[in-house]
């Protein structure tokens, strides 16, 4: 099986991998803080800055037990240029080695930043799929998103 992980705030990154789970028959989980960010964005930005800064890993609820599956979906929001602290959390937590992550996320015009690096920074032993997919928000992308998808578990 095929897991689709994702953290998501304001429902971009849950849209897409919801997507991506439908083309390759995948299960989604979603990463989860144990104390969910402030509702406002520019609290969120400075607390998730301040978290990125630091490589501070916030504590997650209702996580997986261990990764089973051997390909697994990583998607982030882009958060100041980098993945977002829960999934650094979720990648630090789990034992990657020998699995393949294929990483997806999601942005507001920057792009996907230096989130391949800390990714592969965070989860030591994967072997870090690329081309790996990015769009801004989530933007209607269905078919160039579902041709990736696949092709990436081929
Ligand atoms: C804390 C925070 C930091 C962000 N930093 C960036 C950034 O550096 N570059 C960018 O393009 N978008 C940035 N964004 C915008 C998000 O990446 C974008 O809205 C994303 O699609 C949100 O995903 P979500 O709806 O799944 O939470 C930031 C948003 C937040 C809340």
């Amino acid at each position: 099986m095929v897991l689709v992980a994702y953290f998501s705030k304001t429902g971009n990154t849950q849209s897409v991998a919801e997507r991506i789970a439908e083309a390759v028959s995948g299960t989604t989980h979603r990463i989860l803080l144990k104390t969910p960010y402030p509702e406002s964005y520019g609290a969120t930005v400075k607390q998730a800055k301040k978290e990125i800064q630091s490589d501070f890993h916030p504590e997650l609820v209702d996580d997986v037990a261990a990764i089973e599956d051997d390909v697994v979906f990583i998607g982030s929001p882009n958060y100041c240029s980098t993945i977002s602290p829960p999934v650094a959390s979720f990648l630090a937590k789990h034992d990657w080695k020998g699995k393949r992550i294929i990483p997806f996320v999601t942005h507001g015009g920057g792009g996907i930043g230096r989130a391949i690096n800390d990714i592969k920074r965070f989860a030591p032993g994967a072997i870090v799929y690329s081309p790996h997919f990015y769009c801004y928000g989530s933007r209607s992308v269905d078919k160039e998103l579902k041709d990736w998808a696949e092709r990436a578990v081929e």
